[in-house]
């Protein structure tokens, strides 16, 4: 069974916005979008780029590095299907964002 850690606060969230944090050793991109927290890898599966510092346009983040997209319910890669992010069940109890790893 994965253990729920926190990752954060909903303070330190912003609509539209992005969370880097490291747990477990793992560096995890936390996302809000349409009030929903969404928590993945956050290392782009195709060079390691910095997903968390992508473009966001609704679901779908842009990585910096290649421009490739990813879809954050998903993590399918939207332009080679064969790529995914990790995506981490969320849950969020008061202002504490609990990622399971
Ligand atoms: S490292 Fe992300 S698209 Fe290449």
């Amino acid at each position: 069974m994965k253990e729920m850690q926190r990752a954060g606060s909903l303070k330190e969230l912003q609509e539209g916005k992005s969370l880097d944090v490291m747990l477990n050793g793992q560096k995890i991109a936390i996302f809000y979008i349409d009030d929903e927290v969404i928590a993945t890898s956050g290392k782009c599966p195709h060079a390691g780029g910095p997903i968390q510092r992508g473009d966001l346009a609704g679901a779908l983040v842009t990585c910096p590095w290649h421009g490739w997209t990813f879809d954050l319910h998903s993590g399918v890669c939207t332009d080679d299907p064969c790529l995914a992010l990790d995506v981490y069940q969320v849950k969020v109890e008061g202002d504490d964002i609990l990622v399971a790893l």
